[in-house]
C-alpha cells in the first residue's frame, strides 16, 4: 500500500469508528456486531502502526469513546478512566504476558481474572464512607454525574460497611448492566406496546442510565458490580494487590462479580478464561469476555499506561456464537394487545448450549431491512446470550426460489384487517373479541401474579373461549355451573372449586387487579404504587392521569415515570377498558388498597385543607389523595383551624367563608407548583 493509499483508507476507517462510538455510546445503538467493530479498530490500528507518519493523537484508536450527553451536568473524574486493549486470539494473550514480563523483568506474574460484564462503566466517590457521586466514564477525563440515576440501583449501599477501614475518599470503578431477566422483561413489554425492541441488555442499561426522568430510570431495574479502583486517599487504604481490593469492596457490602480467579503464570489465566466461558452462561448478566489484570499494585504502577489503556491489563473477548439454519416458515403470533409479532421456524440447530427451532423476527419492519425470505439460509444469535434472534442472511445460499416475505393484512386468529398505529412499528389487531386476544388477556388476569385464580390455566381459559362463554373478561363472573358441568365426566368437584376461586378473586389486593388490567408497562410493582396512591379502582380509572404528565408532575407519585403515565391515560381512554373496569364493579369487585397510603412527602405536615367547587384539570378526589401523601389532612368545613382552601370554578359559600375568616385561598395551579416545588 503507498501512503496515499494509506492515507486515504485511513481517513475512511477513522470516519467509520468515529460513526459507530457516536452511536455506542452517545445513543446507546449498534449497527454492527461488537466483533466486526473491534475488527475495523484493529485494522485501523495496524494501519496506524505501518504508517506512523499518518499517526493522530485524535484518532479514536488513541482515544476512549466519549459517552458525555445533553441534559447531564458534567464532572472531572480525580483519576482518569482508561479503556481496555482487547482481543480474540489467546496467541495475544500469551504476548501480553510475555510483554509484562520483559518489561517488568519477572518471569513469575500473578493475575486476577475476572468477567468482563456487558455494560458502562462508572466511577463511584465515597467520602468518608457515603455514596456522594457517580460520574459515566465520558471522554475518560470527565463524565456525566449520574448520581440520581444510580441511587436507583436496589443493591448498591450508599454507605459502605464500617466493619472495615474506610478512606477519606475512594474512586470505585464498576460496571452498571441490566439482568437479562429484566431485558427480556422490558422487551416483552415493549413488544405488546408495539414499540421498538432494544437490541441487547448492555444497550437499554446505558440508555436507562442516560434517562432524564428519574422515575423512568427506577421502573426499570439496573444493576452494577464494582471492580477497580481509581483516585484513594490515602493511597495505602485499599492495600497491595487488586485480588485484596476485590476482598475490601466485598467487605464494604458493595456488588462484586459472581466469580473471580487469582492465577499464577499465563497457562492458569488460559484455564480461569475457559472455566469463565464455560460457566457464564448462568451468570445474572451478560459477560463478553474475560478481562486479566496483573494482581500487583505496585507492579501495575511499573507497568503504567498508554494514552488510552493499562499495559497491566487486557480483554479476552468471547466471540459470540452464531449458527447458520434454514428458515422453513414465518408464523404470527397475536399478543395481548393485538401486537403482530413475526416468527422464524427453524430448521433445529444447535446455539450456545441449547437447540434452537424458533426465533423472534421483531416486526414487519425489521424482516424487510434484513430481507429475511422463506427459504432462506440465516444467521442465528443470542441477544444478551439468551433469546434466539436471526441476525440476517447468507445472500451467497440464495435460491432465486425465494420471494420477499408479505406480512400478513389480515389478523392470522380472526381475519380481521391489520392496522397500523401512528408512531408505532408494530400492526396491530384491532379487533378487542379477537379470540387469541382475549385467550392471552384473561390467561393474563387469572395468573398467579395478578388474580392468581386457581383453576383458571392455560387449558380452561381455552375451553371457555372456544365454548363462546367468554369473550370479555367480566364473563368468568357470570358463568353458569350447568355448562361448566359440561366440559367432562367427573368434574363436578373442580368446577366448585373454579367457581369458588373466581369468587373469592374479587376481594383480592387492589394492586393484583391493576395489574390483572395488563395496562402497558404498568408491572407488579408499578401497579403496588398506584394502588397505594390511588387506593380504590375507581379513583384510578377515573383518574385524571395527565395531571401528572410533563415537566416534574409525573414524579408526584412515587415510582410512576412520564411513559407509564400516558400509557394508563391511553389505556382508561379507550371506552372497551373503561367498560372493563365498570363491569368489574357491578359485578361485585371493591379491591381496596390495604396499606392506608402512607405519606410519602411532608410539604403540608400539620396543614389542613377544605376542597370546594370544580377544579380545572382533577378531581377532589385526586386533590385529596395529593394533599395526604404530601402529609396534609381534608376536612368538610372551614373553620379558623383551616390552613388552606383550595377552591375551583362554581365555589360556593366554603369560599366565602374562607374569605371573611382570613383562611388563604390557593387553586389548582398553585397547589401543584408548592408540590412539585418540595
Ligand atoms: S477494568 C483501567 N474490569 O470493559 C481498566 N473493565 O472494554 C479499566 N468492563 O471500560 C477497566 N468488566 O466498562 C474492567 N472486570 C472488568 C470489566 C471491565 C467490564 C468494561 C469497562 C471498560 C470496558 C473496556
Amino acid at each position: 500500500m503507498t501512503p496515499a493509499e494509506a492515507h486515504t483508507k485511513i481517513t475512511d476507517l477513522r470516519r467509520e469508528a468515529a460513526h459507530h462510538d457516536e452511536l455506542y455510546y452517545r445513543q446507546a445503538q449498534q449497527e454492527i456486531a461488537d466483533v466486526d467493530y473491534d475488527k475495523l479498530k484493529r485494522e485501523l490500528a495496524d494501519l496506524e502502526s505501518a504508517f506512523p507518519e499518518l499517526a493522530s493523537a485524535e484518532s479514536p484508536t488513541q482515544q476512549v469513546g466519549d459517552d458525555r450527553s445533553e441534559g447531564f451536568e458534567t464532572y472531572q473524574h480525580r483519576q482518569p478512566m482508561q479503556s481496555l486493549d482487547n482481543t480474540y486470539s489467546v496467541e495475544e494473550l500469551r504476548e501480553f504476558h510475555a510483554r509484562l514480563g520483559r518489561l517488568l523483568e519477572r518471569e513469575e506474574l500473578s493475575y486476577v481474572v475476572e468477567p468482563k460484564i456487558d455494560g458502562l462503566a462508572v466511577s463511584l466517590t465515597y467520602e468518608r464512607g457515603e455514596l456522594v457521586r457517580a460520574v459515566t466514564r465520558g471522554n475518560g477525563v470527565e463524565g456525566d454525574d449520574v448520581t440520581v440515576n444510580v441511587r436507583t440501583i436496589k443493591t448498591l449501599p450508599t454507605k459502605l460497611k464500617t466493619s472495615v477501614t474506610i478512606p477519606n475518599i475512594i474512586e470505585i470503578r464498576g460496571e452498571v448492566f441490566m439482568t437479562l431477566t429484566e431485558f427480556a422483561r422490558i422487551n416483552q413489554e415493549r413488544e405488546e406496546a408495539g414499540e421498538p425492541l432494544y437490541a441487547n441488555p448492555r444497550n437499554l442499561a446505558s440508555g436507562t442510565l442516560k434517562l432524564l426522568d428519574q422515575n423512568e430510570v427506577a421502573s426499570r431495574q439496573l444493576d452494577i458490580v464494582l471492580y477497580g479502583l481509581g483516585f484513594c486517599d490515602p493511597a495505602e487504604a485499599v492495600g497491595e494487590t487488586q485480588s485484596g481490593f476485590h476482598d475490601l469492596v466485598k467487605a464494604w457490602d458493595l456488588p462484586t462479580a459472581e466469580k473471580l480467579w487469582s492465577v499464577e503464570g499465563i497457562d492458569a489465566v488460559w484455564t480461569a478464561v475457559q472455566e469463565l466461558d464455560q460457566i457464564r452462561d448462568k451468570f445474572a448478566y451478560a459477560t463478553d469476555g474475560a478481562v486479566v489484570k496483573l494482581d500487583s499494585i505496585k507492579l501495575q504502577r511499573e507497568a503504567g499506561s498508554t494514552s488510552k489503556a493499562p499495559r497491566w491489563a487486557m480483554a479476552y473477548k468471547f466471540e459470540t456464537e452464531r449458527a447458520e439454519t434454514l428458515l422453513k416458515a414465518i408464523t404470527i403470533q397475536v399478543g395481548r394487545t393485538g401486537v403482530l409479532t413475526p416468527v422464524a421456524e427453524l430448521e433445529p440447530v444447535q446455539l450456545a448450549g441449547t437447540t434452537v427451532a424458533r426465533a423472534t423476527l421483531h416486526n414487519r419492519d425489521e424482516i424487510a431491512r434484513k430481507d429475511i425470505r422463506v427459504g432462506d439460509s440465516v444467521y442465528v444469535e443470542k441477544a444478551g446470550e439468551i433469546i434466539p434472534i436471526v441476525i440476517g442472511v447468507n445472500m451467497a445460499q440464495r435460491v432465486p426460489e425465494c420471494v420477499a416475505y408479505a406480512f400478513p393484512e389480515n389478523c392470522p386468529e380472526c381475519a380481521t384487517p391489520v392496522v397500523q398505529i401512528q408512531s408505532e412499528v408494530a400492526l396491530r389487531c384491532p379487533n378487542y373479541e379477537c379470540p387469541v386476544q382475549v385467550r392471552r388477556r384473561l390467561q393474563h388476569f387469572a395468573s398467579k401474579a395478578c388474580l392468581d385464580i386457581d383453576g383458571l390455566g392455560i387449558a380452561m381459559v381455552d375451553a371457555l373461549v372456544d365454548k363462546g362463554w367468554v369473550r370479555r373478561i367480566a364473563d368468568i363472573y357470570r358463568l353458569n355451573r350447568e355448562d361448566l358441568l359440561t366440559l367432562g365426566k367427573n368434574v363436578d368437584k373442580s368446577t366448585d372449586k373454579l367457581l369458588a376461586a373466581i369468587e373469592a378473586s374479587k376481594t383480592a389486593d387492589l394492586w393484583r387487579v391493576i395489574h390483572g388490567l395488563g395496562i402497558t408497562h404498568v408491572g407488579a410493582a408499578a401497579a403496588k404504587d398506584l394502588a397505594k396512591h390511588f387506593q380504590d379502582l375507581k379513583a384510578l380509572s377515573g383518574s385524571h392521569m395527565g395531571n401528572f404528565i410533563g415537566e416534574k408532575k409525573a414524579t408526584l407519585i412515587n415510582g410512576i415515570g412520564e411513559t407509564m403515565a400516558r400509557a394508563i391515560v391511553g389505556y382508561f381512554q379507550k371506552p372497551e377498558n373503561a367498560l372493563l373496569v365498570d363491569e368489574l364493579l357491578a359485578v361485585g369487585f371493591d379491591p381496596v388498597s390495604p396499606e392506608k397510603a402512607a405519606p410519602v412527602g411532608t410539604t403540608f405536615t400539620g396543614k389542613t385543607f377544605v376542597l370546594t367547587g370544580t377544579l380545572p384539570t382533577m378531581t377532589r378526589d385526586e386533590a385529596k389523595v395529593l394533599i395526604e401523601q404530601a402529609g396534609g389532612k381534608v376536612t368538610g368545613s372551614v373553620s379558623k383551624k383551616t390552613s388552606y382552601v383550595l377552591a375551583g370554578e362554581e365555589a360556593g359559600s366554603k369560599l366565602a367563608k374562607a374569605e371573611s375568616l382570613g383562611v388563604a385561598v390557593i387553586d389548582e395551579p398553585e397547589l401543584l407548583r408548592i408540590l412539585s416545588e418540595d
